[in-house]
């Protein structure tokens, strides 16, 4: 089988612990060459992982002997590399955040099709949100009535490299971070649509650092509200919180994090969702789009995300994380910073 010809924009921290590793232990996926404006970066890993790196002021006449192009730059320099991906029709993977309105994210997709254009929400793939999946398909706590969002961090750190200046990041944590988990609640939850009906916010030009704000996604099963505070200066009790009818179910997001069914009255922990037992309980069903697979690493889900894009390239299927299935993530983000930039 011809392995898929990828060429990487963007030699930075996330292609050299995560994309790589995954692309080049894929039998379907290879790396034709990596560029970066920096080309200490792309030396770097070149001489890391024995992958030809670019040199010279642009890509633009290599982009045309590959099948795929890996977009790992700042979001705020991406657009001239998706139109040239356009105009000679190669495929495009783009790291997030994609976009920060509907109409944004659905200039990008134009001329691409659903297969050949992927947005690297990788953590669709994590077994977490396979079992928050398989609970919103299976139902065994009743009706969704409410949801909760909370990510808050002091740092110290403060901002360095591009994730301090808001025309290369688009802005500030929501953005950079957050952005992971506001898919996930679409995802899981089938919305169709999105409104924010209230926020609170305190940014300095576009870069948000402590947001407060209320939602409503509109689903199969009617409005669901759904709150969320996300910061970098405040610690938060931090969790996805999901309120059904028959039960409070809790789970921190990460890969292999237990999912906690509470008492609606008490708040006491019933029931712990987690490892090998659960495969045959409420997530048994595959969580939409992914095939049943399910991340326990970050790395896993990488790969699982680069088996699932090399798949439907294939076999011409959309694929878990194309593009259009995450417009509506694009629109939250958008009601969310409409008036912080
Ligand atoms: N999906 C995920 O889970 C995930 C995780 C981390 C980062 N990311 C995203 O990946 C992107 C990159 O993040 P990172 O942590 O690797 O950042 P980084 O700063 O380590 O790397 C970015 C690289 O892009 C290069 N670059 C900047 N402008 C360029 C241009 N015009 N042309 C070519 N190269 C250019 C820089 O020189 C740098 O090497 C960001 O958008 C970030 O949000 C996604």
């Amino acid at each position: 089988m011809e392995k898929l010809k990828i060429g990487i924009i963007g030699a930075g921290a996330i292609v050299e612990t995560t994309h790589l590793p995954a692309i080049l232990s894929l039998p379907e996926t290879g790396v034709a060459w990596v560029y970066d404006k920096n080309e200490t970066r792309s030396s770097m890993l070149s001489s890391m992982y024995g992958i030809p790196a670019l040199t010279g002021a642009s890509p633009d006449k290599a982009l045309k002997d590959v099948d795929v192009c890996l977009l790992a730059t700042p979001y705020g320099v991406r657009k001239p590399y998706i139109d040239r991906c356009r105009e000679l029709g190669k495929a495009l993977v783009i790291e997030k955040p994609f976009a920060f309105s509907e109409q944004e994210h659905k200039a990008y997709c134009q001329g691409f099709k659903e297969w050949a254009i992927a947005v690297n929400f990788q953590r669709r793939f994590y077994r977490s949100v396979a079992i928050l999946n398989g609970i919103m398909q299976t139902r065994p706590f009743g009706r969704l009535r409410s949801l909760r969002f909370v990510q808050g961090n002091f740092t110290l750190k403060g901002g360095s490299g591009f994730i301090s200046n808001v025309g290369l990041a688009g802005g500030g944590v929501i953005a950079e971070s957050a952005s992971h988990i506001l898919d996930i609640m679409l995802f899981i939850t089938g919305a169709s649509k999105v409104r924010v009906t209230q926020k609170k916010c305190l940014h300095v030009a576009g870069l948000d650092y402590d947001t407060e704000f209320d939602s409503e996604f509109t689903t199969p099963d009617g409005l669901i509200p759904v709150s969320c505070a996300i910061s970098t200066l405040r610690n938060l009790d931090n969790g996805l919180y999901l309120d059904f009818e028959n039960a409070l179910v809790s789970c921190d997001v990460s890969p292999d994090g237990a999912v906690f069914v509470r008492d609606r009255q008490s708040g006491r922990v019933e029931l712990e969702l987690q490892g090998e037992a659960l495969a045959g309980n409420v997530a048994s069903q595959p969580p939409a789009g992914s095939a049943g697979l399910q991340a326990r690493r970050i790395n896993e889900a990488f790969f699982i995300f680069w088996q699932q894009f090399a798949e439907g390239m294939l076999k011409q299927k959309p694929n878990a994380t194309s593009a259009y299935s995450c417009l509506l993530t694009s629109a939250w983000l958008e009601g969310v910073y409409s008036t912080l930039k």
